[in-house]
């Protein structure tokens, strides 16, 4: 199939489910609590509500979680059969904690009361905190719930559609209760209408962000008629900017912001999720006449429509954008912590063609002075795109040519696709169809669909036996040519299916469990994922952390590694969009994510390749990709200068290294995102609230990629009036906030470091990660207008689970205060062995010369430290220190 022809097909059309819910209007709700029915235990509250239009009562139940947090779940009481509850995305335990007082439940923690009132007629919930309204739900009157019935037949009863009056088979059909039509698809709909809704208000709040995945802007918009924010995994080749529309990932959190509080809610559900957003301006009811004018206030009503499944939803009460991430992170988990390579730099093409290609790539790093990690093959290796097999002509012997690559110290990638060729000779299948663990059609066979390989069946990685038989498939023995230095990419597991409708899998294929596709679509990457992962941790008998990329994720693939944005533009606009994608992807739990630098399709111009590899060289996830129909753009084929800048660009990222992997223990530990938008960092600052050309690295940098052709200058927004920053390359303090215009030649890259903190670097760079652990490092300290900074260093093996069972690591505080310079142990549980030093320390904002400078170490002895002091930069450099990094020490300055 000519890959241009496979997007033709592409067909969009709003559900039915959608449309009927929208039939509904906002007003007052047609629900009431049963006051009779309201049960109060420990952790939770029950009731039944039922609507006035069908009688058909309704379970609610609410839980107080420690942290704080509430869950909200509304289903049948008794379904005709279960309805889909999201599996395996939250992790286990979630401590619950509540109290109860009459009708009110109450959750308590340490330095805040947030009250949730349940009002029974309409019904609806408000979350309060300090006397303040935070969110409501149900405000609007959308509750909508379409509970399970009997197929038709003869029946003439659609009561339970709010708000419609029609009642022939005919009208059934056009509502797309039972089946529908997208394009030449039908979709049969085994269990009938089962789609539900909810309203929430956000109080206060004109900022909202999250529900990735979209190729859209931080900020979200407010959605018009037809234009609501999808949730539902998609392949978009060269998808849409500033669309709407799903792509590849699905992530139902969003976070609301306004100055002295975040929220965010969580919406559990798989199935294709649309999202309403409006803000406006709000006169709060409670707010007594005479000021009314006075009291308005924005206010952001956010409606979720899922097409099935039940309302499982987490409110999440902040109060601190910091507080929101870990009580996701306490729902979903927090980002796996990578091994170190892949923190380096990744080169990856559509196809690098057989071994010697390679070998001729890898050299060609060497010969140009640039470090990379990791080579990657993509779906041409294969024979015949039979994953886990190599092409026997091109990839003769794949374990020589990984011996070759781990001599240098460096790692293979390649992809694995969840759709596998139906070819009764190829094992995979073959064992796999013996084992019935393929999806099934609705008629009970395999489903088969067109996908590279030509006819394929789709594993059902929902079924955990499919996932530990996959699983298995990693280990050495049966992935025949694979070592312990490759590692895997795992594509088109939206899941996407040529030909099929809008790309993917019918909605009524089925899968373990008798679940019907549209109840875990967006699961199905995820699920894929996890069982890879699990494959990797297995193969290394539970000693090794795996390495995954992902295109297709949802809420919790934090947990199982890296994704990315997938087929974007070689263009200027795909290079700017992806900082917002970026950061939303951060926000919603997911650190480690990158774009495909240069573009994937078409062929960047050289000035766009190196802004793009100076924009990668500061992103969580560094890879550069391009498709197979562009031409080769490996760093060195686009002239000396050019080379020379990218080769800057590459080393620069080298020497963050120790910053970088230290951000990731703090995603791993404490849900931190590592690249993070401005407002996170500064949530009082209203001018930072929709920034999303430039962004925090951590805490301490603040990056601003040149994204516009040709530019000689850029504004840059340093914000907090009390801030200082200084340029990160030339050291230079910018005493003064707000936006600067900065000149910039094509090797600027805007970065600054915030006074007030330590990074820690590496002195110079290796040909990649695994070359560099011995090199010293350099501590960049830059200090805020009290002459005080502190930072911090993690530091473990890079690629084992020891840090965690045998706590394994090194994790260093460097503090700056009183004109002392200190390094001590931030976790004395924490041990690790290196020789490593650091050589160099540079301290920025010291207004004069010392007269000297002293290091005293741990055995009590007080040595002096050459330094050179610049008044032009007001930087100190103390030099040749040696300093063990793992040892206590103190620099005296005086
Ligand atoms: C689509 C992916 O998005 C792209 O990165 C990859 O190169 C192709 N599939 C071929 O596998």
């Amino acid at each position: 199939i000519p890959f241009s022809c496979i997007y033709l097909e592409y067909i969009f059309q709003l559900l039915s489910d959608f449309m009927r819910q929208k039939l509904l209007l906002p007003g007052k709700s047609l629900y009431q609590a049963l006051l009779d029915s309201v049960t109060l235990c420990n952790d939770s509250v029950k009731l039944q509500i039922v609507s006035e239009k069908n009688k058909v009562p309704l379970l609610v139940e609410i839980y107080a979680i420690d942290g704080n947090i509430f869950r909200l779940k509304i289903n049948e009481i008794s379904p005709l059969k279960s309805r889909y509850e999201v599996p395996d995305v939250l992790i286990k335990n979630l401590p619950l904690r509540a109290q109860k007082e009459t009708g009110i439940l109450v959750l308590t923690c340490a330095n805040e009361d947030c009250k949730l009132h349940i009002t029974a007629n309409p019904f609806q919930i408000e979350l309060e905190s300090k006397g303040e309204t935070v969110l409501s739900v149900n405000t609007n009157g959308l509750l909508y719930f379409e509970h399970l019935q009997p197929p038709p037949q003869n029946r003439c009863d659609i009561s339970y559609i709010p708000q419609c009056s029609v009642c022939d088979a005919e009208n059934q059909e056009d509502l797309g209760l039972w089946q529908e039509e997208f394009g030449s698809f039908l979709d049969i709909k085994a269990n009938g209408p089962s789609s539900i809704g909810l309203d929430f208000s956000l109080h206060g709040c004109e900022h909202v962000y999250g529900i990735p995945e979209h190729a859209e802007t931080l900020l979200l918009k407010n959605t018009s008629d037809d234009d609501a924010y999808r949730l539902f995994n998609l392949d978009v080749y060269g998808h849409k900017i500033h669309d709407k529309m799903g792509i590849y990932g699905s992530v139902p959190f969003l976070l609301a912001h306004k100055p002295n509080r975040t929220s965010g809610i969580f919406w559990l559900n798989s199935s294709e999720t649309v999202v309403e957003i409006n803000t406006k301006a709000h006169v709060p009811s409670r707010s007594p006449p005479a000021i009314t004018k006075q009291r308005v206030v924005p206010q952001t009503d956010v409606r979720w429509m899922s097409e099935s499944g039940i309302i499982d939803v987490f409110l999440l009460m902040g109060p601190t954008p910091f507080d929101i991430f870990k009580q996701y992170a306490q729902l979903t988990g927090t980002q796996a912590l990578p091994p170190l390579f892949s923190l380096g730099y990744h080169q990856c093409r559509w196809n690098y063609e057989d071994e010697q290609d390679v070998k001729t790539v890898d050299t060609g790093f060497d010969e140009h002075d640039i470090p990379y990690d990791v080579i990657w093959l993509d779906i041409e290796h294969t024979e015949g795109k039979r994953y886990f097999t190599w092409d026997k002509k091109k990839f003769q012997h794949p374990e020589r040519m990984q011996e070759l690559l781990k001599r240098k110290k460096r790692k293979l990638v390649v992809i694995i696709d969840p759709h596998i060729k139906v070819d009764p000779m190829y094992a995979l299948y073959s064992q796999a169809k013996k084992k019935g663990y393929f999806v099934k059609n609705r008629k009970g066979q395999d489903f088969e669909g067109i996908c590279w390989p030509g006819s394929s069946s789709y594993l059902d990685f929902t079924n955990p036996e499919v996932r530990e038989w996959y699983a298995d498939q990693f280990a050495f023995k049966s992935y025949k040519g694979s070592t312990d230095i490759l590692f895997v990419w795992n594509d088109m597991n939206e899941p996407s299916v040529f030909k099929g409708a809008e790309l993917t899998m019918q909605r009524d294929a089925v899968h373990h469990g008798n679940w019907e596709h549209r109840e875990v679509h967006n699961l199905y990457g995820f699920y894929q994922q996890m069982a890879t992962a699990e494959g990797l941790i297995k193969r290394s008998g539970g000693q090794k952390r795996p390495f995954v990329l992902t295109r297709s994720f949802f809420a919790g693939s934090q947990k199982y590694g890296a994704v990315w944005t997938g087929d974007n533009i070689a263009e200027w606009s795909y290079l700017k969009i992806s900082i917002p994608m970026l950061l939303t992807i951060s926000t919603a739990g997911i650190s480690f994510c990158g774009a495909d630098v240069g573009g994937f399709i078409g062929d960047p111009e050289p000035e766009l390749l190196v802004r793009w590899y100076q924009a990668g060289a500061y992103q969580p996830f560094f890879r550069g990709h391009a498709n197979i129909e562009s031409k080769r753009r490996e760093p060195w084929l686009f002239g000396d200068e050019n080379t020379r800048i990218i080769r800057e660009a590459i080393r620069e990222r080298y020497t963050l290294l120790p910053y970088l992997y230290s951000l990731f223990y703090r995603a791993h530990t404490t849900a931190e995102p590592v690249m993070r938008p401005l407002w996170v960092e500064f949530p009082k600052e209203q001018e930072t609230f929709g920034v999303e050309d430039e962004y925090m690295l951590g805490n301490a940098l603040l990056v601003h990629p040149v994204i516009e052709q040709k530019a000689t200058t850029v504004n840059v927004l340093l914000p907090g009036s009390d801030e200082v920053w200084y340029d990160f390359r030339r050291f230079r303090r910018l005493d003064y906030s707000g936006t600067l215009k900065i000149p910039v030649t094509l090797e600027s890259i805007p970065v600054f470091q915030r006074g007030g903190s330590v990074v820690p670097l590496k002195t110079t760079v290796g040909r990649s990660t695994e070359w560099m652990t011995d090199i010293s490092y350099e501590l960049r300290v830059a200090l805020d207008s009290k002459d005080f900074a502190v930072g911090e260093l993690y530091l473990d093996d890079g690629h084992s689970f020891q840090y965690l069972h045998k706590k394994q690591f090194l994790h260093r505080k460097f503090t700056f205060h009183k004109n002392i310079f200190s390094s001590s142990c931030a976790d004395e549980i924490g041990q690790y062995h290196t020789k490593c030093v650091v050589e160099r320390v540079l301290i920025l904002g010291v207004q004069k010369q010392p007269t000297s400078v002293t290091v005293s170490l741990q055995d009590g002895k007080d040595k002096e430290v050459v330094f050179t002091y610049d008044a032009k930069t007001s930087m100190l450099t103390l030099e040749k220190l040696l300093l063990n990094v793992g040892a206590d020490w103190e620099i005296h300055i005086k």
